[in-house]
């Protein structure tokens, strides 16, 4: 195991299963659907190349950058478009794919956003939800597992852009993060 991680969160054999488990629910739900299957750049890139590979059923899949971050760990409330998507989603079924949602402030930007785009349908999956953190009002249709407010890190979820390879879901040792609050 990585020497910075405290405790295995979820294994990758709980997150295979919730993966399985989510590609079932979406493959019945959007059969004739060809949904545009939105990647929010970067943390949910493992999530979506695993979830799409569940989904039966004819799919695009396009990229948006968003940043609420930066290098910290405290969402700033304030999301930024760093990269529109390509699709035009008027008359489209979304589905926007997150690895977690916390506050919500970022999911409650786009699924507006598409929307006004006149998007037919906008529905979200996330791996993870921290309800305990939710400030925005926002619904996560499809959620892998509800975890409590602890930060975690691993399948595509950093702390300081690191650690988003691992194949696990982890809590990080309090000294990897202690010089922020010195
Ligand atoms: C993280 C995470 C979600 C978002 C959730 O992304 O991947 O996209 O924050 O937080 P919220 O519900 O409070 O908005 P981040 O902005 O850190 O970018 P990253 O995916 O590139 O790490
Ligand atoms: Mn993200
Ligand atoms: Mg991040």
């Amino acid at each position: 195991m990585n020497p910075d991680i405290e405790e295995v969160l979820i294994s990758a054999e709980e997150i295979d299963a919730a993966v399985k488990r989510l590609g079932q629910e979406l493959t019945k739900d959007y059969q004739d659907k060809n949904p545009v299957v939105v990647c929010i750049l970067r943390g949910s890139v493992v999530f979506l190349a695993d979830l799409v590979r569940q989904m039966q059923c004819p799919l695009e899949i396009d990229f948006m950058d968003l940043s609420s971050y930066g290098g910290g760990m405290e969402s700033s409330g304030q999301v930024k478009i760093l990269k529109d998507l390509d699709t035009d989603v008027a008359g489209r079924h979304v589905i926007i794919v997150e690895d977690i949602v916390d506050t919500g402030n970022t999911l409650a930007k786009i699924h507006d956003l598409f929307l006004h785009r006149q998007a037919e349908s906008v529905k979200v999956v996330s791996f993870l939800n921290k309800p305990e953190r939710r400030t925005a009002n926002v619904t996560v249709d499809y959620v892998g597992v509800e975890i409590p407010d602890k930060f975690v890190v691993g399948y595509g979820m950093d702390f300081d852009e690191q650690y988003r390879g691992l194949p696990y879901i982890g809590i990080l040792k309090p000294n990897v993060y202690a010089h922020l609050f010195n």
